[in-house]
């Protein structure tokens, strides 16, 4: 039988999310959002690529302002990206509120439609809304897991490669942390063809990439100044989405809830995941310098922070 996922929210992220994995073929989509005729228009559109494109997936769009979600029921992922994007200026926190309503109203109605779905959030501020989700499914913690760490990583792998001249696919970046100004670029963890960054690059390099590394998200809200980036957080929800519909094992940077792995207890927080079919498999721990530690554990205290402000 074929996959379902179900994309929440038509804008960028949800629409370049739900073609990608059309174009992939890898599974059958649903593309949700709250407007009237937008996801119909934009799934339609999608599926008539499909003889260019050669895939016979399939993708539909439905409406939910009426809070009719029976057409995602029985997804086997459901990817939301429903909520407000990041203005110029506006940090990844201020959009709390705002979006744990909506996340509310969205992910109620997915776990009632899709109890045993794998959950892959994207909404900001990530961590915390990951937390949102979890406690609001009440779904098992290894299905509920947020994208952010493959996001960053890639930035800085994007980064790392333009520096040295030498192909992306070389390059392995390695981020943990929350998914915010405080994001834990780890260089000693990073590597091209095998060997550490630190060999490599001198300090200073190393530190304007990471210091670009988080401040990514925000260098493309500036330079698009209607929205928030698309392309690459697109491209990292669907590796996710790769990962666990193929089973491959893949050890990925994700938010996932933390029950005292990293010292970190009862919060979700970027760290080495292997993803497979039953979603978040194993938690990978690596030892950090006190440094990384301190950084991490920094970190954490932002998004606890943020999870106090909304009771989870
Ligand atoms: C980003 O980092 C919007 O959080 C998103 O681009």
């Amino acid at each position: 039988m074929r996959k379902k996922v179900t994309v929440v929210g038509g804008g960028f992220v949800g629409s370049t999310t739900a073609q990608r994995i059309v174009d992939r073929e890898l599974a059958d989509v649903v593309l949700t959002d709250i407007l009237e005729g937008l996801p119909a228009g934009k799934a339609l559109d999608m599926l008539e690529s499909g003889p260019i494109q050669r895939t016979d997936s399939r993708a539909v769009g439905i409406t939910t302002a009426t809070g009719d979600y029976k057409e995602t029921a029985n997804s086997d992922i459901v990817v939301i990206t429903a909520g407000f994007p990041r203005k110029p200026g506006m940090s990844r926190d201020d959009l709390l509120k705002a979006n744990y309503d909506v996340i509310k109203q969205v992910v109620e109605q997915i776990a009632k439609f899709s109890p045993n779905a794998i959950l892959v959030m994207v909404t900001n501020p990530l961590d915390a809304m990951a937390q949102a989700a979890y406690k609001i499914s009440g779904f098992s913690k290894n299905r509920v897991l947020g994208m952010a760490g493959v996001l960053d990583s890639s930035r800085m792998s994007t980064f790392v490669a333009a520096e040295l001249g030498v192909s992306v696919e070389n390059v392995h970046s390695f981020v943990l942390g929350g998914h915010g100004d405080d994001m834990v670029p780890l260089p000693r963890y990073s590597t091209v063809a095998g060997i550490p960054l630190p060999d490599l690059l001198p300090k200073e390099k190393i530190e304007a990439i990471v210091t670009r590394t988080r401040k990514g998200g925000a260098e493309i809200v500036n330079l698009l100044k209607t929205g928030s980036a698309y392309y690459a957080p697109s491209a990292a929800a669907v590796e996710m989405v790769e990962a666990i519909l193929k089973d491959k094992k893949k050890i990925l940077p994700c938010a996932v809830y933390l029950e005292g792995e990293y010292g970190i207890n009862g919060l979700f927080v970027g760290v080495p995941c292997k993803l497979g079919a039953r979603g978040v498999e194993q938690i990978i721990e690596i030892k950090l310098t006190a440094e990384e530690n301190a950084a991490l554990q920094k970190s954490a205290a932002s998004v606890r922070e943020l999870v106090t402000v909304l009771g989870l």
